[in-house]
């Protein structure tokens, strides 16, 4: 016998439409208050939103198989194209095996000195900066973005990235694009010259070309008796062995394209977040700096066993991505029908998995809205199912950076709170913006004084 989760009373349904245009994040929190498990029903489309660790499971994890990627990473499919976030089936195995040794964990730890580096410049730039201009604050958030953009040249791509900062700016215009495309469902025609769609072509326009240099110029030191095993210099070697090669490059730039997206701006947003978290929480500052004074004593730089030496700096970052998950949604459409928890899902339906309603569940965290990173310490994680946080996705797709990321994220907001003292305005308001990651609206201006 069929059964289908519960929909919103009809009257409902304007508001919650209208909110998938405005406020999706209060879209996802309206359905999780109403149940765990929900049917939307949005013109010939049937949305199925699930919101329990166990549903999470079998969607993402034991019947991944049966699902695709979905809504919004659909839309991003005109400029992610093929790459490892957007392919499917045989071609995404094949780019996954491709890529994954460069992120093997030992080679991942070998990075933690180039990591540390970038950390140290971001750190003596604003240091510098608070020093030429005291008391004006700084937009941190462009400063982090730039150091993951640093951070993923240097440990993925053997090419310094920093100096093509246009590259955030073009990656905002295509998720704008992709945004306004997803809740249109497509319906506007392309050719119209809205100013959404004009900047989209142009940042599309600038992207191809910044991707057809940075290819030309990695290719171009791949010589026969080098043997490279960064993700970039992998992916090269894979396109020039395509026995189609017109396919071969344009896959190649798709995959870079994706790599230099999913591996920035996730981890700027996290580091957005947590420093944010941590100007409006000071006792837990001041835990933080305590500990990275104990761990890099001496102003030492991290390396990487230093990396489970900070554990309540780890705890502080796991607990800024659970309140603010970067990827907010993993959207995912239904190959087969299938069955939820006891619902029927009839295939082609779209089903949303939220990160950010699961990590905010009242039955799995206690005041959830509080920050708090002690849920991290191992004596309360163990009692928490595992799929109630999931801030790196689960099953076949999970992150395949999640510890470059993490190591990231940890080194550098123990460097900054080591050296610097961070503050925010206590009337800014910084609102979460759900593109594709959880943007922070409003950037984060922060004003900064070196710690002696
Ligand atoms: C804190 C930082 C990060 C977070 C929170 C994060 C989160 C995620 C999540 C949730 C997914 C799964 C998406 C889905 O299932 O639909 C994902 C996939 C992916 N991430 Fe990350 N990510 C982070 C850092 C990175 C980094 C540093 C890279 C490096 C390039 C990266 C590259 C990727 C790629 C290529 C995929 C697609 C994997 C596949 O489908 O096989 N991410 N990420």
């Amino acid at each position: 016998m069929s059964t289908h989760p519960p929909g919103p009373p009809l009257r409902h349904l304007p508001g919650l439409l209208r909110k998938l245009a405005v406020d999706r994040l209060g879209m996802m929190r309206d359905a999780a208050a109403l149940s765990d498990a929900v049917r939307v029903r949005m013109g010939p489309k049937k949305l199925y939103v699930f919101n329990r660790p166990d549903y999470a499971k079998h969607v993402l994890a034991d019947n991944a198989a049966n699902y695709h990627k979905g809504i919004g990473l659909v839309e991003s499919r005109a400029v992610l194209g093929d790459g490892l976030l957007t392919s499917e089936g045989d071609l995404w195995r094949t780019q996954r095996r491709t890529v994954q040794p460069a992120f093997r964990p030992a080679r991942v730890a070998a990075q933690a000195h180039a990591v540390a580096h970038e950390a140290a410049r971001l750190s003596e730039l604003l240091r510098q900066r608070a020093t030429a201009a005291p008391h004006t604050p700084v937009d941190v958030l462009a400063d982090v973005t730039s150091l993951t953009l640093g951070v993923l040249g240097r440990t993925l791509m053997e090419t310094p990235l920093n100096a093509h900062a246009g590259i955030a700016h073009a990656f905002e215009a295509i998720q704008d694009q992709a945004m306004f495309d997803m809740v249109t469902q497509s319906l506007v025609p392309a050719w119209l010259p809205l100013p959404t769609r004009r900047r989209f072509t142009r940042a599309r326009r600038d992207l191809t070309r910044t991707v057809t240099a940075l290819v030309a110029d990695r290719a171009a030191r791949i010589t026969p008796g080098s043997a490279p095993d960064d993700a970039f210099a992998r992916m090269i070697l894979a396109a020039r062995a395509h026995p189609d090669p017109a396919r071969g490059h344009r896959l190649l730039q798709e995959e870079l394209v994706t790599l230099l997206l999913a591996g920035h701006e996730t981890t700027a947003s996290t580091l957005g977040w947590t420093l944010l978290l941590l100007a409006r929480h000071p006792r837990i500052r001041a835990t933080v700096r305590e500990e990275a004074r104990a761990v890099l004593a001496g102003g030492r730089l991290p390396d990487a066993d230093d990396l489970h030496k900070l554990t309540y700096t780890t705890q502080v970052v796991q607990e800024a991505m659970r309140l603010y998950p970067p990827v907010w949604i993993l959207p995912r459409v239904a190959q087969a029908p299938d069955t939820v928890g006891g619902f029927t899902v009839p295939a082609g339906a779209d089903v949303l998995i939220s990160p950010y309603t699961l990590h905010r569940h009242p039955d799995l965290w206690d005041d959830p809205e509080r920050f708090d990173p002690r849920r991290f310490d191992a004596a309360q994680s163990t009692h928490r199912p595992r799929y109630a946080y999931i801030p790196f996705g689960a099953g076949p797709r999970f992150c395949v950076g999640s510890a470059l990321g993490m190591m990231e994220a940890v080194f550098v907001t123990a460097l900054l709170t080591r050296d610097l003292e961070l503050t925010v305005d206590p009337r800014h308001r910084a609102s979460p913006e759900p593109m594709m990651s959880l943007r922070m609206g409003g950037g984060l201006p922060m004003t900064i004084r070196p710690v002696t």
